[in-house]
């Protein structure tokens, strides 16, 4: 006989009771995200490959290695989306000048082909906030502050808000050549990939985590040295508006990020609940193009299956338990289960969680089933309680039993 089939590797079922954790999140998050004035958009997991070849940068980690990328079989080359912001620009393109302040959000998978470990999936999930419009320091500053609306309305412990700036396209060659001109004398104690970085896409040398490399960076300039003014004073009012909005962060003079389409601020937030894959969220201002349309935002994407793992065990049984007490109703023959069919309606109706066995199954294989199925009540019926119109109601916490009559039933549970 051939195994039973499992799901792919680093890819997971979720199920009851994380995935009630899961609805707590997404439900306190709407609401959130409504208080800020952002609506949702749900856009395609396949999209054509060059909608994200060409935006996130030739030498990006997702580019070079980690896209589900195929042809299909009229010969389109499409991938599942790496993430969620360039699927998003892709549709804001479409929508003219709809799109110049649009406010949306995405929950849902992304596809990466990494190698599983905790905290880092091939299939995860994000949710994701992409607000448009030019650069505005103030800008930035309230999508961060959501950010940390977000993560309050989560009741996520410690969590530690890092920030820098990458300038203006304009300070990009000056950077790159200042970069390149200081690390040039060390170029041979670098690693082999920061050497090829070196060429390729200097600044993530400053995030690489070997520790020869980690030494060397700290001893170079910082990136702002190589800004316009224009640029220093754009973060500036970045961080003067996030004190405003009192949200505490500080500046990471090391953080570049790892997607090329970013400018002015980036930001990661981590937290110390985390092993390795620490950062619950990544995001920053960005410019893209799509086609002939360029657009303009700044955004973040949150790693939900991270910001489980941030949340206490408490917290997460804490945030499970919103299913109501079940209800069971069990009958002793045909007749009573033919009444409960009806009862069981009148019940649902009510509002009330209620379960019954279809199957024909004896008193005492149902009465086991209302155990393991944790049932708070059990409504129980016979050729006795049909013919007086009433029903044995037991509670299974303490497993006292009374009759009561079956117009009381409903009344008394919803109770
Ligand atoms: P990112 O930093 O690549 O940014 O991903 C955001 C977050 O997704 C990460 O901080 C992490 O929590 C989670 N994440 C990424 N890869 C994995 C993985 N393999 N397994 C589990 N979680 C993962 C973006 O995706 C940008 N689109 C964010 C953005 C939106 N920037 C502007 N707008």
């Amino acid at each position: 006989m051939s195994a039973i089939p499992q799901p792919l590797q680093g890819m997971s079922d979720i199920i009851s009771p994380e995935v009630e954790v899961w609805q707590t999140l997404e439900t306190r998050a709407r609401e959130v995200l409504a208080r800020f004035d952002f609506r949702e958009v749900r856009t395609p997991i396949v999209e054509m490959a060059s909608v994200y070849l060409h935006s996130l940068g030739d030498t990006s980690d997702i580019v070079q290695k980690q896209m589900y990328a195929f042809e299909t079989r009229g010969g389109k080359q499409v991938c599942l989306r790496p993430e969620g912001t360039a699927g998003v620009m892709r549709h804001l393109a479409g929508r003219g000048q709809e799109a110049q302040d649009a406010r949306v959000y995405y929950m849902g998978p992304m596809f990466r082909a990494e190698r599983p470990q905790a905290g880092r999936r091939r299939q995860f999930h994000q949710l994701g906030v992409e607000c448009m419009g030019p650069p505005t320091p103030e800008q930035d500053a309230e999508v961060i502050a959501l950010q940390a609306a977000l993560f309050e309305a989560w009741e996520l412990g410690p969590v530690s808000f890092q920030l820098n700036t990458r300038g203006s396209p304009e300070d990009f060659p000056r950077i790159l050549e200042g970069l390149r001109g200081e690390l040039e004398a060390r170029k041979s104690d670098l690693c082999e990939d920061c050497q090829r970085r070196m060429d390729s896409n200097v600044l993530r040398v400053l995030d690489c985590k070997v520790p020869g490399c980690k030494e060397i960076v700290q001893e170079l300039s910082p990136i702002t040295t190589w800004m316009d003014p224009a640029s220093l004073e754009y973060f500036d009012r970045v961080r003067k508006t996030l004190d405003l909005l009192k949200v505490p962060y500080e500046v990471n003079p090391l953080l570049v990020r790892g997607l090329d389409y970013y400018q002015h601020s980036i930001w990661e937030v981590t937290s110390t609940a985390l092993g390795a894959q620490d950062a619950l969220s990544g995001g920053g201002r960005y410019r893209m193009a799509m086609g002939k349309a360029e657009l303009e935002g700044v955004g973040f994407g949150i790693g939900m299956e991270r910001v489980l793992l941030a949340l206490s065990e408490a917290q997460q049984a804490k945030f499970s338990v919103d299913a109501k007490p079940l209800v069971m109703l069990v009958a002793q023959n045909d007749a009573a289960r033919e009444a409960n069919l009806s009862l069981a309606a009148d019940l649902r109706r009510a509002g009330l969680r209620v379960r019954m066995d279809l199957t024909g199954k004896s008193m005492k294989a149902q009465m086991k089933a209302a155990g393991r199925q944790n049932a708070a009540t059990v409504l129980i019926r016979g050729e006795a309680e049909l013919t007086a119109g009433t029903v044995q109601w037991r509670d299974m916490s303490n497993s006292e039993q009374q009759e009561v009559t079956l117009e009381k039933v409903v009344g008394l549970l919803v109770k």
